[in-house]
């Protein structure tokens, strides 16, 4: 395995364009369309001198964009499949952008651009100054795109290459607020109270895959957190927390990095769990331990939910639970076992709410457990509490 590189995004783009869904394809056909570009206070020196040219090149990171995809892709102006580096698919190994816009100010740390094909709120990695002399070829052969370059102006992107949206990125401050609330807090409180005693009898340092707005990382030394959603992880930064963009299917770490990985109700809101477990067990050091905060699915609580899901409630709607069981069956096939259990949330979902102590082992009726899994090869213990 190769190292993964890791970049800091220098600013971020905003433009017309909301979601991927008619949004132009390609800046030579954007239609004049504005955007602005945020560039980082740290990084607005550097934008010394670009004024002089006319057109910049953006490099930046296809954010909404679909990980794993296969390396054929059906690109918009072809209905053939083609190998991903022969397309400007969003959906690539490395989810780069690079788009050639018109500079038409700079003011301090903001840019005025136009000829804009970025989604709004799209991190930007770097700017070149283009110069016809070095980037302007006279191109003999153009590959499958050949007679299809006409269809460009009136072609419009239908989010085939993107994510569903995150609904935590949609709705982060109602997300946020949910802790703060008469509802939340002693339910928030009582899971810490289960967590917090099996996070510090673990190994470090910590990555909290999904760690959202941070509301548990916070707690937590050290922890790295890992999200999707952009607009959790700002909030997550002002809590101290280091924040890497990405999902927990495909983990830019090293093998073996992590002493403990907190997963906390976020496997009932990924696309591939069993997928996400893998990866974290790829990354989990020798004797490392993770920590899955589940809500199951048979709990009095789990079957709430299940019911604010059907009627359209945004999180739950967007949540597939799971019992203990559907989760040790994944375990096994991620090659991993469960060690230990602590459970809370004993109340029932209908009355008022209160704080609670956790208790050892596997309580039926329990809203919230801590399940502490190790390795199959490592596992020491004989016993499931
Ligand atoms: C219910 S929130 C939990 C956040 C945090 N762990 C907490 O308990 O406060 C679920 C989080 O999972 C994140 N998420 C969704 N899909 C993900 C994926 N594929 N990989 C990692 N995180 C994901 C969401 O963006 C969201 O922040």
């Amino acid at each position: 395995m190769r190292p993964a590189i890791i970049y800091k995004p220098i600013g971020t783009i905003h433009s017309p364009f909301k979601e991927p869904h008619d949004a132009p394809i390609q800046s030579a056909c954007a239609g004049d369309s504005e955007g602005t570009i945020e560039i980082f206070p740290k990084y607005s020196e550097g934008l010394a001198d670009l004024e002089g040219f006319s057109h910049i090149i953006l490099l930046y990171h296809f954010h909404l964009s679909k990980k794993g995809v296969s390396l054929k892709v059906k690109p918009y102006l072809d209905d053939q499949l083609h190998g991903v580096f022969a397309t400007r698919a969003p959906a690539r190994p490395n989810a780069i952008g690079m788009s050639i816009v018109r500079l038409v100010k700079v003011e301090g740390s903001k840019l005025t651009i136009r000829d804009v094909d970025i989604l709004d709120g799209t991190p930007l990695l770097d700017i070149k100054p283009y110069v016809p002399e070095f980037d302007l070829r006279n191109a003999d052969k153009i590959g499958w795109f050949s007679g299809k370059t006409g269809k460009l102006p009136e072609t419009r992107g239908d989010g085939r290459f993107y994510h569903r949206a995150n609904v935590f990125d949609l709705l982060t401050d109602k997300y946020d607020a949910w802790y703060d609330s008469d509802e939340g807090r002693p339910l928030y409180e009582s899971e810490l109270r289960c967590l917090n005693p099996m996070v510090e009898d673990s190994p470090k340092p910590i990555l909290e895959i999904g760690v959202g707005t941070g509301r548990f990382a916070m707690h937590f030394p050290d922890v790295i957190g890992i999200d999707p959603s952009l607009n959790a992880l700002k909030m997550a930064e002002k809590r101290g927390i280091k924040t890497v963009h990405g999902d927990g299917e495909h983990l830019p770490f090293q093998d073996k990095t992590f002493g403990c990985i907190l997963i906390i109700v976020t496997l009932c809101f990924v696309e591939n769990p069993l997928g996400v477990l893998r990866e974290a067990k790829r990354v989990l050091k020798k004797n490392g331990s993770m920590l899955l905060g589940i809500v199951p699915k048979d709990s009095p609580w789990g079957i709430f939910y299940e019911e604010k899901k059907k009627a359209g409630h945004p999180f739950s709607g967007s949540a597939r639970f799971y019992t203990v069981k559907d989760i040790e069956t994944m375990l096994h096939r991620a090659g991993l076992k469960i060690s230990k259990i602590w459970s809370t949330l004993l109340q029932r979902p209908e009355g008022s709410r209160i704080i609670e102590e956790p208790v050892e082992g596997y309580a039926r009726d329990a809203g919230f457990l801590c399940i502490e899994v190790k390795k199959k090869t490592e596992f020491q213990f004989s016993e499931r509490t």
